[in-house]
């Protein structure tokens, strides 16, 4: 009986690694890694940049960075742009997501003058990574606003989605030849709502306190901006280039705290409130901003006094312009939170609509947790929040742009939690190839170390180790780094691997 026992074990064991193994990634699914210009390029004023509005904020405002560092040399990508390539070929990369300084090519902000040396520099990397077979994903507005539109008001200026499209007509001119796929924001949400120097909240901006409404014009003005530079591509560049135009919108799944119907209802509205906004307007066949979040607003409004909401409506046609503008849905998803009906005291001075979702909102104790306040591990939650999308929007074609895990700045190269994490979101993903989700790749954030934002160089997201003391910006693989190149090259996961040595060698035919 004991020896059947063992037998059966051996089998299912066998059985369960043989099953593991089976599970892979298809030889097309698109293995990448992500970056931004302002968090690693340095280079704040060489050879012609303008300035952004991180750097303006940065130098005349350091507090505002936990430790009050800049962008101004970063990772200096500007100089180690070949250094980053190797790095990519190292690793087995099919794609980099990296994003254009739009100040860098435009000073001003403004086409009427471009800038050769920004042009050129961007040029030579897409080049470098074309000689080596690795696709560039060009994302063409990663938060970094040129401080002279800023200086006009920046996004909430009704002209921003002309000047956005002046842009994107400027870069599908020089790079469209070589880059097949441009995604035009990255993060509405976040630079509408969080983002420093955005138009956020009185929480983390203490520059631009103006909430409210400016961050629904802003969300206003984003997807025309958005829309128009799609269009511009699919009239003008895609018959030429035969590439293709998206967005990024971060994603996070969000889960109803009980069964409870309250608590169902705050979980809807939430997800309408942290995506909908701007899910709906270009994905959903009725296009706008979603009802239940136009009819919340409308009715806090009103009970804040206000005579309107300040949501602003799309006319029929500014939403045929919206909808239906993406070739694929780029998402950004880092993790989970539980939702529950409860409100919370709000911490917002100003009166303010955005508190119609300022109930309780908390991530499970279980649940792994990173350097930073909001990233835990949760379970399976690229599957459960693309099984929604897909449900929602008609089975669209999807990108995972970014998802990764911060650690604390000193840590050791052993990041087991950072695999730990990558190994899951690997699982998640072919959870969705299984159930026939169009999931065509993946972007790990990030190629390595960088100015993360508030938390300036406290927190680390990289695969690889940036050493910000050096002048040189030595770059030193994690362990994190030879797990995903493991499973690139094998297309699936392996939980015995563990590598050799800490040396990292290019593999034949990268
Ligand atoms: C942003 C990145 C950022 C990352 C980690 C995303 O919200 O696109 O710029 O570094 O999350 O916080």
């Amino acid at each position: 009986m004991k020896q059947a026992v063992v037998l059966i074990l051996m089998v299912a064991t066998c059985f369960g690694s043989t099953v593991k193994h089976q599970r892979r990634f298809p030889d097309d699914f698109v293995f990448g890694a992500a970056t931004a210009a302002y968090q690693i390029e340095g280079a704040w004023n060489e050879d012609g940049k303008g300035e952004n509005i991180w750097d303006h904020e940065t130098h005349t405002n350091p507090t505002v960075v936990i430790d009050e560092s800049n962008g101004d040399v970063a990772a200096d990508s500007y100089h180690n742009y070949k250094r980053d390539v190797e790095m990519m070929r190292e690793l087995g990369l099919d794609a980099y997501r990296f994003s254009i300084s739009w100040s860098r090519i435009l000073p001003t902000g403004f086409a009427n003058e471009v800038n050769p040396a920004g042009i050129a520099y961007y040029n030579n990397l897409i080049d470098e990574m074309l000689k080596y077979n690795i696709a560039p994903l060009v994302t063409m507005f990663h938060f970094d606003m040129p401080k002279k539109l800023q200086d006009l008001g920046g996004i909430l200026n009704p002209q921003f989605s002309d000047w956005f499209e002046d842009y994107a007509r400027v870069v599908f001119e020089n790079f469209g030849d070589r880059v097949m796929k441009f995604i035009t924001f990255n993060e509405p949400k976040e630079y509408c709502i969080l983002t420093l120097v955005g138009v956020g909240s009185d929480v983390k901006d203490p520059i631009l306190n103006s909430m409210d409404v400016a961050t629904y014009l802003c969300a206003k003005n984003l997807l025309l901006g958005h829309a128009k530079a799609y269009r511009l591509y699919d009239k003008e560049f895609r018959e030429k280039y035969g590439g293709q135009c998206g967005i990024t919108i971060s994603v996070s799944w969000f889960e109803a705290a009980t069964e409870s119907p309250e608590d169902q209802e705050a979980v809807e509205l939430r997800r309408q409130g942290e995506w909908g906004f701007f899910t709906h307007p270009i994905f959903s066949a009725e296009g706008g901003f979603p009802k239940e979040l136009k009819e919340a607003l409308t009715e806090k409004s009103a009970q804040e006094n206000y005579s309107c909401s300040p949501l602003p409506d799309f006319t029929e046609e500014e939403k045929d312009l919206i909808r239906g503008t993406a070739d694929f849905f780029g998402v950004n998803h880092y993790t989970a939170f539980l939702v529950s009906a409860i409100k919370k005291e709000s911490v917002l001075t100003l009166p303010n609509v955005m508190n119609i979702l300022d109930n309780f909102m908390f991530a499970d104790d279980e649940w792994p947790k990173a350097a930073s306040s909001w990233l835990t591990l949760a379970p399976n939650s690229i599957f459960k929040a693309l099984s929604l999308l897909r449900t929602l929007y008609g089975d669209p074609i999807f990108y995972i742009t970014e998802n990764g895990w911060s650690t604390y700045e000193g840590r050791d190269l052993f990041d087991d939690d950072r695999v730990q994490y990558y190994r899951a979101s690997m699982e998640s993903m072919l959870n969705c190839l299984d159930a026939g989700i169009k999931l065509k790749g993946y972007m790990a954030w990030s190629l390595m170390d960088n100015f993360e934002w508030m938390q300036g160089y406290t927190e680390r997201f990289g695969l690889y180790e940036v050493d910000f003391s050096d002048p040189a910006r030595t770059r030193t693989p994690k362990k994190s780094a030879f797990v995903y190149k493991h499973i690139i090259k094998n297309r699936y996961v392996d939980y015995e691997y563990e590598p050799e040595n800490m040396t990292m060698t290019i593999d034949e035919g990268h």
